[in-house]
């Protein structure tokens, strides 16, 4: 039983390079404490697991007291603690989940294990209110593109289709790297872009009339590779705006058509798009057009909500603890490859 109304939820994220820590009460976000190890991993251009574990058991304990400090609490006032279980680099969720598995030992409150994409879902309600029964969920970010039914975040979520190559964030990565653009590459692309044309460069759109709610961007990372090669070898300079515009046009294109198809195909009148990429301009934009034009509401959480953080994995335990859901045991795994349907452990 929560001491308090609505229970204080203590998130910890550490699926990644981000040692995430935040705090709800219900579904008001109290605090989101994020300390990244990005720097450590850009020359590298791309996360190395182990330096990732090491920053996460470094950065663990400043961050959860950082956490308590900015949400003005106490240990004794945490209700219950949930950590990100998987998917994710094994090594990373292991810090987290056993450091999860200690404050809520140590703290005597009830501990749940849950799915960081289903937590990507669950963020959205700290901004914009209760989640719509059923909702459909774009999540897209560097290791997974996925299109999910969700009936009910806190106990059932349905993979509709996925990437069966590249993740959209991880194409954005590798054509920024392509670009001479740094890691991670998103956020470069998606400011370049503003400068050039989507219509600059007819790129392949993947999968685009295959009818099914997959995704594929392999074939369009390599197109664009061999673009810019071909300027290269011919001694042109690389229009770099204008190919990334044109990337990002193509990615986008096919995300919000197949987001809609799946609306449409369940008849869902509520979009929401989560992960990194959801943070990119040109997609916030074509989604809410797409989705106007459908009758289709859209929601996205704002950026920082976006890109992996604690207070998703805090809002997703919230609803867990609502629903009646039972707490996992303190000899739960971590769990690099959990199924997107397993909403918790
Ligand atoms: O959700 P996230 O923080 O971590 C994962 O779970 O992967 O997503 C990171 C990904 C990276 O690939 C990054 O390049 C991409 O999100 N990203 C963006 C933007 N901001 C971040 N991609 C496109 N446009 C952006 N503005
Ligand atoms: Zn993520």
């Amino acid at each position: 039983m929560s001491r308090h109304d609505e229970p204080i939820v203590l998130g910890i994220e550490t699926s990644c390079d981000e040692t995430g820590v935040g705090i709800v009460r219900g579904h008001t976000l109290l605090a989101n404490t994020v300390a990244s190890s990005m720097d450590e991993h850009a020359r590298f251009g791309g996360v190395v697991p182990e330096v990732a574990s090491r920053a996460h058991l470094e950065a663990m304990t400043p961050t959860v007291e950082g956490a308590l400090t900015a949400a003005g609490l106490r240990f004794s006032d945490i209700d219950a603690v949930a950590v990100t279980a998987g998917p994710g680099l094994a090594g990373a969720l292991l810090v987290g989940v056993a450091a999860a598995k200690a404050y809520a030992l140590g703290l005597g409150v009830p501990l749940y294990g849950v799915n960081h994409l289903a937590a990507h879902v669950a963020v959205d309600q700290l901004e914009h209110g209760p989640l719509p029964k059923p909702s459909v969920a774009l999540l897209v970010s560097g290791g997974h593109s996925s299109l999910l039914l969700v009936p009910d975040v806190a106990q059932d979520v349905i993979s509709l289709g996925s990437t069966v190559d590249d993740a959209a964030g991880e194409a954005f990565d590798k054509v920024a790297r392509v670009l001479g653009l740094p890691f991670p590459g998103g956020p470069h692309i998606d400011r370049a872009a503003r400068e050039g044309s989507g219509a600059a460069v007819a790129f392949p759109r993947g999968k685009y009339d295959d009818g099914t709610l997959d995704f594929s961007f392999s074939g369009l990372k390599t197109a664009v590779a061999r673009w810019v090669e071909a300027r290269e070898a011919a001694g042109e300079t690389v229009p770099v705006a204008d190919v990334a515009a044109s990337f990002q046009e193509a990615v986008v294109d096919v995300l919000t058509r197949k987001a809609l198809q799946a609306c449409a195909r369940y008849d869902v009148k509520d979009l929401l798009i989560g992960g990194g990429v959801a943070a990119n301009s040109r997609l916030r934009a074509m989604a809410q057009e797409r989705c106007d034009a459908a009758g289709v509401r859209l929601r996205v959480p704002r950026p920082g909500l976006c890109t992996d953080n604690g207070a998703m994995v805090a809002a997703l335990g919230a609803n867990l603890v609502a629903a009646g859901v039972r707490p996992s045991t303190l000899d739960i795994p971590a769990d690099s490859s959990l199924p997107i349907t397993v909403v918790n452990v």
